[in-house]
C-alpha cells in the first residue's frame, strides 16, 4: 500500500471514526442517564472532535480488518481509546503539565473553557472509555469485554500513559541527564503503552490466536516506541503551522527525549530501525497481504509532517 492509498485509507477510517464518536459524544442524556451538563459535554466535544489524525483507533479497527472483523465492535472500542487519547491531551497540556496554549491548531481546552472543566472533561472521557468497552454492543463476549477493560486499566494507569507522563515531568528537573533506556521507558509508558494496546485490542475483538496475538503485540510496541521519537523531532523542526500546536518547547522545557540524547540523526535512526521492525512483526504475525495497511501506517508514522 503505497503513500496516498494508505491517506484515503485513514480518511476513510478516520470518518467512521469521527461518526462513533458523535455517537457516544452526544449532547443529549443518552438512555438511562439523568442528565449531560451542557458545559462538560461541550468542553468533552471540544477536545474530542476538534480534529486529530485518529490514529490510534485506527490501529484497532485496521488491526481487526486485517484478522478479518469488520463489524461496529472496533469502532467502538477504538472510539474509547481515542476518548482516552483526548483525556490524555487535555491535561498534558494544563498550565500544571505542559502548559500550552494551541492544540490542533485551536486553543487548548483549558484555554477555550477553564482549567476545572478541562479537568473534569479528561476525567469524564476516561469513565466514558470504560463505559463504552464494557457496553455489550461493543462485544457480545463478556471475557473479551473483561479482557479490553482491563488492557486498557494497564495501559493508562500507574504502569503505562500516567507513569509515563510522572516520568515526564519529574525529567524536566532532573539534574543528570537520563540515559537512553531511561528515556525509552519513558516513553515506552508515556506513549507506547496505549498505541500497543489500540492494536492489541483489534487483535482481541478479532479473536486473534495467541501467535498473531504476541506479532502484533510487537508490532504495537515498535510503532508506538517509533511514534513519539517522530512526535520529538516534529518538535524539534517542525511548524507550529502544520503541527497545530507550538513548537520548540522539548528544548525550552528541558523534556527528556531522544533527539536530546541521540541528536536528530540518531533518533531517525532509532525511528528507521523500529519502522523496520514494526513491518517485520506484521509479518511474523502471518497476516499476508491483509496486513499492508498495518505496514503502511508504520511508515506513515514516521514520514508523517503532523
Ligand atoms: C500527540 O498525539 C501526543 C503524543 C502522544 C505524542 P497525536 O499526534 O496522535 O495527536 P492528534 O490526535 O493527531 O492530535
Ligand atoms: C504527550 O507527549 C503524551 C501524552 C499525552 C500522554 P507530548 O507532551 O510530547 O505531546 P505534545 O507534543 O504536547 O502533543
Ligand atoms: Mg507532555
Ligand atoms: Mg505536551
Ligand atoms: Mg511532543
Amino acid at each position: 500500500m503505497d503513500e496516498s492509498a494508505f491517506a484515503a485509507r485513514l480518511a476513510e477510517t478516520g470518518a467512521a471514526i469521527e461518526r462513533e464518536l458523535e455517537n457516544v459524544l452526544g449532547v443529549a442524556p443518552r438512555p438511562g442517564e439523568p442528565a449531560r451538563p451542557a458545559r462538560l459535554i461541550a468542553a468533552m466535544r471540544y477536545a474530542t472532535l476538534g480534529g486529530g489524525k485518529r490514529l490510534r483507533p485506527f490501529l484497532t479497527v485496521e488491526t481487526a480488518r486485517a484478522l478479518g472483523r469488520e463489524d461496529e465492535g472496533p469502532r467502538r472500542a477504538g472510539a474509547a481509546i481515542e476518548c482516552v487519547h483526548a483525556y490524555s491531551l487535555i491535561h498534558d497540556d494544563l498550565p500544571a503539565m505542559d502548559d500550552d496554549d494551541l492544540r490542533r491548531g485551536r486553543p487548548t481546552t483549558h484555554r477555550a473553557f477553564d482549567e476545572a472543566t478541562a479537568i473534569l472533561a479528561g476525567d469524564a472521557l476516561q469513565a466514558l472509555a470504560f463505559e463504552i468497552l464494557a457496553d455489550p454492543e461493543t462485544d457480545a463476549d463478556a471475557k473479551v469485554r473483561a479482557a479490553l477493560s482491563a488492557g486498557l486499566a494497564r495501559a493508562i494507569g500507574l504502569a503505562g500513559m500516567v507513569g509515563g507522563q510522572m516520568l515526564d515531568l519529574e525529567a524536566e528537573r532532573a539534574t543528570a541527564p537520563l540515559t537512553v533506556a531511561e528515556i525509552a521507558q519513558l516513553q515506552a509508558l508515556k506513549t507506547g503503552a496505549l498505541l500497543r494496546f489500540s492494536v492489541e485490542a483489534g487483535a482481541r475483538l478479532a479473536g486473534a490466536t495467541e501467535a498473531a496475538s504476541a506479532a502484533l503485540s510487537a508490532y504495537g510496541r515498535a510503532i508506538g516506541a517509533a511514534f513519539q521519537i517522530a512526535d520529538d523531532i516534529l518538535d524539534a523542526e517542525g511548524d507550529a503551522a502544520t503541527l497545530g500546536k507550538r513548537v520548540r518547547k522539548d528544548a525550552e522545557r528541558n523534556k527528556a527525549t531522544l533527539v536530546g540524547a541521540l541528536g536528530i540523526k540518531g533518533a531517525r535512526r532509532e525511528l528507521a530501525r523500529l519502522v523496520e521492525e514494526a513491518e517485520a512483526a506484521v509479518d511474523a504475525a502471518g497476516a499476508g497481504a491483509a496486513g499492508d495497511c498495518l505496514r503502511a501506517a508504520a511508515r506513515f508514522v514516521a514520514t508523517r509532517k503532523k
